[in-house]
C-alpha cells in the first residue's frame, strides 16, 4: 500500500514528512515507482495517462477542490477531492473581496484614478444589495455567512432549496432567484448540467445593472453574453477568477474593459500540510475499509 504523489515538487517535503510520521509509504513521482502494484492511490492535479499499470489502484485524489479536469477513471477507482479548511477560507476571502470591490464601485474608482479624476458617487448600504449565491456547498455556505455578517441580503440556490444558513431557492425557482440577485456569485462545480449556465438567458434575468462575481469554472460563463450584457448596461461590472480559456490570452477584451477585473485562478491554492492530511485520511480509509473522504459521486460530477 503506497501513495504515488505527482503534485508540484514544492509540496513534496511536507507530504513526505507527514506520510513518514504515519508510517504510510509515499512515492514521489512516477519515475520513482519500482513496483506499480504497490500503488493504491495517486495524488495529482492531472493523473498519469496510463493508469492501467497500477493494478491495485483504488483511489485518485485531486489535490484541489475541483475534479472537472480529470478524465473518467477505471471502474472501481474512487475519486476524492481535497477537503481542506484553507481552500474553503481562501475562496471565501476572494469572494468577499470581489463582492466588496463591486459593491463599493472600485472598478469605477480605479478607472477614474487612472485619469486623475477625484469624483464621488453615491454609496449604498450593504443591506440594500441583494446577493445571490449559485452553488451552496461548503464554500458557498461559508461565503454566505461572511457576506451576511457584513450586512448583505444574501440568498442561495441549491438543488433542494432547503433553507440553511441563509434563505434558499430551489433549482426549479432559478428565475425568481436571479430576479432578486443584484450581485450574482457563481461557486458551482462544473458538470454537464452547469456548463454555460451564465448565459444570455440567465444574465438577462438579473436586475438591470447587476454585478457578477465568478469563482466557479471558466466554462460556466458565456463571455460573449457577458460582453453584450456589459455593453447594454444589463451587467455593470464583473470580477472573475476563472476564464475560458485559461490562461486568458493577453489581447482578450476582458483585460481591457475597466468594468471587468480578472485574477488568474488564484482564489485558492491548496496548503501543502492540509493537502497531505487529506491524502492521509484517504489512505487510512482505504486501509480500514471506511468511506473515502471527499468522495466524488461520478453521476453528480462533484
Ligand atoms: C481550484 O480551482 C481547485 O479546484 O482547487
Amino acid at each position: 500500500m503506497a501513495l504515488l504523489f505527482t503534485s508540484t515538487p514544492d509540496r513534496r517535503p511536507v507530504w513526505q514528512s507527514l506520510f513518514e510520521a504515519e508510517g504510510i509509504p509515499i512515492i514521489s513521482g512516477e519515475d520513482a515507482v519500482t513496483d506499480p502494484a504497490e500503488v493504491t492511490a495517486i495524488a495529482c492535479w492531472v493523473p498519469p495517462a496510463d493508469l492501467s499499470r497500477y493494478s491495485n489502484l483504488r483511489a485518485v485524489i485531486s489535490v484541489g477542490a475541483g475534479v472537472d479536469h480529470l478524465p473518467p477513471l477505471p471502474a472501481g477507482v474512487a475519486l476524492s477531492r481535497t477537503l481542506a479548511p484553507g481552500i474553503e477560507a481562501m475562496v471565501r476571502d476572494w469572494v468577499v473581496m470581489a463582492t466588496l470591490t463591486l459593491h463599493r464601485d472600485l472598478p469605477r474608482y480605479l478607472e477614474q484614478g487612472r485619469a486623475g479624476t477625484w469624483q464621488s458617487h453615491p454609496v449604498a448600504l450593504a443591506g440594500s444589495r441583494r446577493v445571490g449565491i449559485l452553488g451552496m456547498g461548503r464554500i458557498g455556505t461559508l461565503a454566505a455567512l461572511s457576506l451576511q455578517a457584513l450586512g448583505f441580503d444574501v440568498a442561495g440556490l441549491s438543488r433542494s432549496g432547503v433553507d440553511g444558513a441563509v434563505p434558499m431557492f430551489a433549482a426549479s425557482d432559478m428565475e425568481r432567484f436571479l430576479a432578486r440577485s443584484d450581485l450574482l456569485i457563481c461557486l458551482l462545480p462544473l458538470t454537464p448540467e452547469t456548463r454555460g449556465i451564465l448565459n444570455v438567458k440567465t444574465l438577462s434575468a438579473l436586475p438591470r445593472g447587476a454585478c457578477l462575481v465568478h469563482a466557479g469554472r471558466g466554462a460556466h460563463l458565456d463571455t460573449v453574453a457577458l460582453r453584450d450584457a456589459l455593453k447594454s448596461g444589463q451587467i455593470s461590472a464583473a470580477m472573475l477568477d476563472v476564464t475560458n480559456p485559461e490562461p486568458l490570452p493577453a489581447d482578450h477584451w476582458m483585460w481591457q474593459d475597466p468594468r471587468v477585473i480578472v485574477t488568474p485562478h488564484v482564489a485558492a491554492q491548496t496548503d501543502a500540510t492540509e493537502g497531505a492530511r487529506h491524502a492521509l485520511s484517504v489512505m487510512r480509509a482505504l486501509r480500514d475499509g471506511t468511506q473515502v473522504p471527499g468522495l466524488v459521486d461520478p453521476v453528480r460530477g462533484y
